[in-house]
């Protein structure tokens, strides 16, 4: 694939000090690898940072998924979480996916079955399914339109009046669109674990140590989160948002791989990580299961690979497709 799609000079500067940053030893190998198996590395904004450094693309579940759409490599490896993996086999079939760790899972993903979405469907025909781009592939087939947290608001905008929305797996996602449109929706009882652990009392006090900084959070925050926040948007557009604020420093209400990810596109601002009522950060169990040696090996050994059903695959690939071309 062309390189002026790519948003990264893998290993280039070191954020921290501007000074050209040296390889690892098995960095240089994952690179000499990617070569070979003429692979593109795409990473989510929260993976560790050794792993965003050697990354082709680093992004939102909106940037990857487009990103894994319009991939040319024979391989795509996504470090990410594996809903994020499907959705990259969904939309590029003919590209071998292989994910770090095959168990890096999401708690969001799992709270919202298939068979139990299926069953809540049967007895409610009428309703439009809204789906947030974490849930599963066999979610995804159910569902009428994907969104991201960075295009959901126009996604629900385009959703025709006369239609009931069904809006799964995150309620706080749901929650926060719904005020954001004045759109009713029901709201599927799904949440990510890490995000409800910020809370307001936790960043109220930060904010007393740090009177100057903007508060940024990502809409998987309960509301009183979010409301006590300056701005709330995708990990995205978090990136835009402090690059334009006048502010000099932002606490980041979000999983914390996010500050690498600030830190080297905004080396001038100051970015501290959110806090929860019990630690100063807060990184997603899931999103960590991918490590340096992990890619490594699955760059070497190319597995672990995305498989699916292509009965499935071919479901879930048209809301999915709907999305793309309503965010456009
Ligand atoms: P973004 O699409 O904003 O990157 O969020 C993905 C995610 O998993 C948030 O927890
Ligand atoms: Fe899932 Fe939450 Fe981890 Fe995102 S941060 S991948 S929503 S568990």
């Amino acid at each position: 694939m062309s390189t002026s799609t790519l948003n990264y000079e893998p290993l280039i500067f070191s954020p921290q000090t501007g000074e050209p940053a040296p390889l690892s030893d098995i960095q240089s190998e994952i690179l000499d690898l990617k070569t070979k198996r003429n692979a593109i590395i795409l990473a989510h904004n929260y993976q560790i940072e050794p792993i965003q450094r050697v990354a082709d693309y680093v992004g939102d579940s909106l940037g990857l998924a487009y990103k894994a759409a319009e991939a040319e490599a024979d391989v795509i490896v996504f470090c990410g979480v594996h809903f994020m993996a499907e959705t990259a086999k969904i939309v590029n079939p003919g590209k071998t996916v292989i994910l770090p760790d095959i168990a890096a899972g999401c708690s969001l993903s799992d709270s919202c079955p298939a068979e139990k979405l299926a069953a809540y469907k049967a007895a409610h025909p009428e309703v439009y399914v809204v789906a947030y781009i974490n849930c599963s592939a066999g979610v995804k087939a159910l569902s009428d339109v994907i969104c991201t947290s960075g295009n959901a608001v126009n996604i629900v905008e385009r959703i025709p009046q006369d239609r009931p929305i069904l809006f799964v797996p995150d309620q706080n996602l749901g929650n926060w669109v719904s005020k954001q449109t004045g759109r009713a929706m029901q709201l599927w009882p799904g949440s990510c674990y890490a995000h409800v652990l910020f809370t307001e009392q936790a960043i109220e006090r930060l904010r007393l140590r740090f009177p100057e900084a903007q508060v940024v959070a990502h809409p998987e925050c309960v509301e009183a989160v979010r409301e006590t926040a300056d701005v709330v948007c995708s990990t995205e557009k978090m990136i835009g948002f402090c690059r334009e604020s006048p502010a000099n420093a932002f606490i980041i209400v979000t999983e914390t791989g996010m500050i690498h990810r600030l830190q080297r596109e905004i080396p001038e601002k100051t970015f501290i990580a959110g806090p929860t009522n019990t630690c100063a950060c807060n990184e997603c169990r899931f999103m960590k299961m991918n490590t340096i040696d992990k890619l490594r090996d699955c760059l070497r050994d190319l597995t672990p690979v995305i498989e699916m059903d292509e009965d499935i695959r071919q479901k879930a690939y048209a809301p999915i497709q709907r999305m793309l071309d309503w965010s456009r």
